[in-house]
């Protein structure tokens, strides 16, 4: 069955129709063309496709789109304001955070909803935060740094 869906959707109103067994990612990719989430294991087990519903980072591969209805949902496109990178995504750039870059929408998403609970977090919280993450490039030590510079740019005034 189709159902109308209305939700935020990167800052705007969105509706849209759905079927009750499509998934956030494939609506997001496929139906809207934000195709910045990525499909990587498509199974809930390596974070590429995160995105945040209501601040919350979420595994949109796992999330039926229907049950987004009413939510806020951030994707990697809405981060940063006019021309100007965000925290997340700065930190991620001059800190060398991505190199193939496919799990870096998650990562940066993932991020990002931690710095919106959390604006200071110290490196084990960085670490849990991003523990449903996996890169298989970067070793992750680049990436940690990439959170604690981005920390430091959104206490500095930059949105995360
Ligand atoms: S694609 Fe969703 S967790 Fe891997
Ligand atoms: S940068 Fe290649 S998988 Fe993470």
């Amino acid at each position: 069955m189709a159902r109308l869906l209305e939700l935020i959707l990167n800052g705007r109103k969105h509706a849209g129709a759905v079927a009750d067994n499509v998934l956030l990612l494939d609506y997001l990719r496929e139906t809207v063309g934000l195709t910045g989430t990525k499909t990587g294991c498509d199974g809930g087990e390596c974070g590429a496709c995160t995105v945040l519903i209501n601040d919350r980072p979420t595994l949109s591969c796992l999330t039926l789109a229907a049950t987004a209805a009413g939510t806020r949902v951030d994707t990697v496109e809405s981060l940063g304001t006019d021309g100007r990178l965000s925290a997340v995504q700065r930190g991620f750039h001059e800190k060398l955070g991505a190199q193939c870059g496919y799990c870096t929408p998650g990562f940066i998403m993932a991020s990002a909803g931690l710095l919106r609970r959390n604006p200071r977090p110290s490196d084990a919280e960085i670490r849990e935060a991003l523990g449903s993450n996996i890169c298989r490039c970067t070793g992750y030590v680049k990436i940690i740094e990439a959170v604690r510079h981005a920390a430091e740019l959104h206490a500095a005034g930059a949105p995360p």
